[in-house]
């Protein structure tokens, strides 16, 4: 794992947009993995920018998402779909037939869960963005997801219900279960990027960094990926022993 401790999120978000528009200038057709939740926004921001100053185009790339809350549709304002659309796909250049998250609403999720990994395989991610749950979750992969998993539906865990109850009216509008790319689609991605911000990721990130590999903390996994880098800002990295500087 490659550690980049930076000051706060801005910068955080400045390396992670570079590190896309890169590889996206270098391969305009890339497929992107990429999340939703409060920690890439600012990379989102910065990437919609590039693309307003003709820095980068989305024209050719492909997104495959992480996940998707089981029982939202698309314009719920509290979807995945929509995050993406109102963050990132609404000011970028991409064709939306070419992005790709898990149907929520699908009549039948393991059905969906099985499409989206015929998806994946076909369209393996050159770089997936991860954020990281204070649990250590990564997609919706919680603690005791096996290694070897690929999509799936999961009972969010309590903390993960209360973690994004912000983004609802009240918790008990937060879906319970969800639909997720799993640990070994995750795995399978060329290159790896893991943002986290703020004290409240401090353990997790002390775990996935310095931790035992064990599915009890899922994000640890990532030490065993050939190209992962971390990048967290000061308050994310206070827990940190290691001198990564
Ligand atoms: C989002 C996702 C989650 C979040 C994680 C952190 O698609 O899969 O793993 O990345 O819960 O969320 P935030 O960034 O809101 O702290």
């Amino acid at each position: 794992m490659k550690v980049l401790i930076v000051k706060d999120y801005e910068q955080m978000s400045r390396i992670a947009a570079d590190i896309i528009a890169d590889i996206v200038r270098r391969n305009p057709s890339a497929v992107l993995g990429l999340a939703t939740g409060s920690t890439p926004v600012g990379m989102y921001k910065l990437l919609s920018q590039f693309v307003e100053e003709k820095k980068a185009s989305f024209k050719k790339v492909r997104t495959v998402n992480l996940d998707e809350y089981v029982g939202l549709g698309a314009e719920h304002e509290q979807s995945f779909a929509h995050f993406m659309r109102t963050h990132l796909f609404d000011s970028v250049d991409v064709a939306p037939n070419n992005t790709h998250i898990p149907n929520g609403l699908a009549d039948d999720p393991q059905s969906e869960c099985d499409r989206y990994h015929r998806l994946l395989q076909q369209l393996p991610q050159d770089v997936q963005v991860l954020g990281l749950g204070s649990n250590g979750h990564i997609g919706f992969n919680e603690p005791d997801t096996p290694f070897d998993s690929t999509t799936h539906t999961v009972r969010l865990a309590e903390s993960t219900v209360r973690d994004n109850a912000r983004f609802f009216a009240s918790r008990e509008e937060v879906p319970q279960t969800a639909i997720t790319m799993g640990i070994s689609e995750i795995m399978n991605a060329r290159k790896i990027i893991v943002l986290a911000s703020g004290k409240n990721k401090a353990q997790a990130v002390k775990a996935m960094v310095e931790g035992e590999v064990t599915p009890a903390c899922p994000a640890s996994v990532l030490q065993n990926h050939a190209d992962c880098t971390v990048i967290v800002d000061e308050d994310a990295a206070s827990l940190l022993a290691g001198n990564y500087r």
